[in-house]
């Protein structure tokens, strides 16, 4: 028998206790799959509550930075999560004993990824996270490998299961953000503070390691545009439906001639796309790659089970010797690329108004996006009122961000128009 892969945990939450109970029931397939045992040797968290795992024989570290220069320790998984803190520096510490690292931890990569990725090289050792980037789907081993015959020239996906919940449960119940957030806070599918998922924060982390690895570029998470999901409403929702889209928050990053353009932000998806159907929890990224074509995968982006399934396969990587650079081309290899501003970005934009039904309000609308070239595609009215406000969509062609921006600012001021307008950029796939 080989000697097995010996295996240091630093964290027991959903994940760590996950990757215990895969290892545990799969021992016998993973060792003959990774050519020798994978065995769990020592495991440090926060506190020693009862949890449902065995951990007899695994010695129990107090502090996860003993995992680090533990003699006995071949790779460090760190499950602790956070961009810097301890997190960092048991990366960090367990890369510079010669350790290898399996982390889940995306917004340590989007913040550190290709200084890790050095240090990793430098030492020769592996640093994986399959798990960091939509739990279950194995699109980091995709770009690694399967893909990495390709340039690619877009890549985008749904990659916050907690998003896609939210506006999946508001378009099928006709209920408001807030509502349906709470509802999910409830049921334990949303954070008690849920600002990273619902602010777009959390894809942004993940689409900045994408980005990384897709493009070959040191990893830009300030490059990336964020905005998340607070504004939309059940009523663009309904619209949505109405035009030919489902709304959903997408990452999406390709390289324009202004550099890499990074964007996370709610969409308007065409119907007749696959990835309009992706509902509820689930997530998926689509590759275009300039041989393969499109390529989309989907599955879980999260939970204890998928999570611990992409853990797992990058320790077989490991206990099998296979590795690549951590983002697929070496980390002094990896390009310096400018982040497009968003004012460059070309696309459609959906517009809602909410305006005094009275005459002269749309030629006045109309007129500040004429003012800026910017075509109109379709216009829809709802409803009726003499005192209150009724709601006007527009949607436009393809225009410069920075036009539309100028034009929304005249629109903002008109008399008649009641609050901002709700603006939803467009996308053609
Ligand atoms: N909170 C994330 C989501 C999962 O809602 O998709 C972990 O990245």
């Amino acid at each position: 028998m080989n000697s097995p892969l010996r295996i240091g945990i630093a964290g027991l939450g959903t994940v760590g206790s996950g990757v215990v109970k895969l290892l545990a029931e799969h021992g016998r397939l993973l060792s003959v799959r990774g050519g020798r045992p994978l065995k769990i040797v020592a495991v440090s968290a926060r506190s020693k509550k009862k949890r449902d795992i065995d951990l007899t024989g695994m010695r129990w570290e107090k502090d996860p930075m003993a995992l680090a220069t533990a003699p006995d320790i071949d790779v460090v998984v760190e499950l602790i999560g956070g961009s810097g803190g301890v997190a960092r520096r048991l990366v960090q510490k367990a890369l510079a004993s010669g350790k290898h690292v399996v982390t889940a931890n995306k917004a340590l990569l989007a913040l550190h990824g290709t200084e890790l990725a050095a240090l990793a090289e430098k030492k020769q050792r592996s640093l994986a996270f399959e798990a960091a980037v939509a739990g279950g789907i194995p699109i980091i081993k995709a770009l690694r490998e399967g893909l990495v015959g390709n340039r690619v020239k877009r890549l985008y996906g749904i990659l916050n299961g907690t998003c896609n919940y939210i506006l999946t449960t508001m378009r099928e119940t006709g209920r408001d953000f807030d509502v349906v957030l709470a509802e999910a806070q409830a049921a334990g599918y949303a954070e008690a503070d849920p600002t990273f998922d619902v602010d777009g924060i959390d894809a942004a982390h993940k689409l900045a390691v994408l980005t990384g690895a897709a493009f070959g570029a040191r990893v830009d998470f300030a490059g990336v545009h964020v905005e998340g999901i607070r504004r939309v409403t059940s009523m663009d929702i309904e619209f949505a439906q109405e035009l030919g889209y489902r709304i959903k928050l997408l990452g999406l990053a390709r390289e324009t001639r202004h550099g890499i353009e990074q964007r996370v932000h709610p969409c308007m998806v065409p119907l007749d796309t696959p990835i309009a159907h992706i509902e509820g929890v689930f997530n998926a990224v689509v590759v275009e790659g300039d041989f393969v074509g499109t390529t989309m995968f989907q599955g879980r982006g999260a939970g204890q089970g998928p999570t611990a399934s992409a853990v797992v396969a990058d320790l077989v990587d490991v206990a099998r010797g296979r590795d690549m650079p951590a983002f697929v081309v070496p980390a002094e290899k990896l390009a310096t690329k400018k982040a497009s501003p968003m004012d460059r970005h070309v696309g459609a934009y959906y517009m809602r108004l909410m305006v005094q039904d009275r005459p002269g309000v749309i030629a006045a609308v109309s007129g500040a996006l004429a003012k800026e070239r910017i075509s109109l595609e379709s216009m829809l009215q709802r409803g009726r009122s003499e005192s209150g406000e009724v709601p006007v969509v527009l949607t436009t062609h393809e225009t410069e961000e920075a036009a539309m921006r100028r034009a929304l600012a005249r629109i903002a001021k008109l008399g008649a128009v009641a609050e901002e307008p709700c603006v939803i950029r467009i996308e053609a796939f």
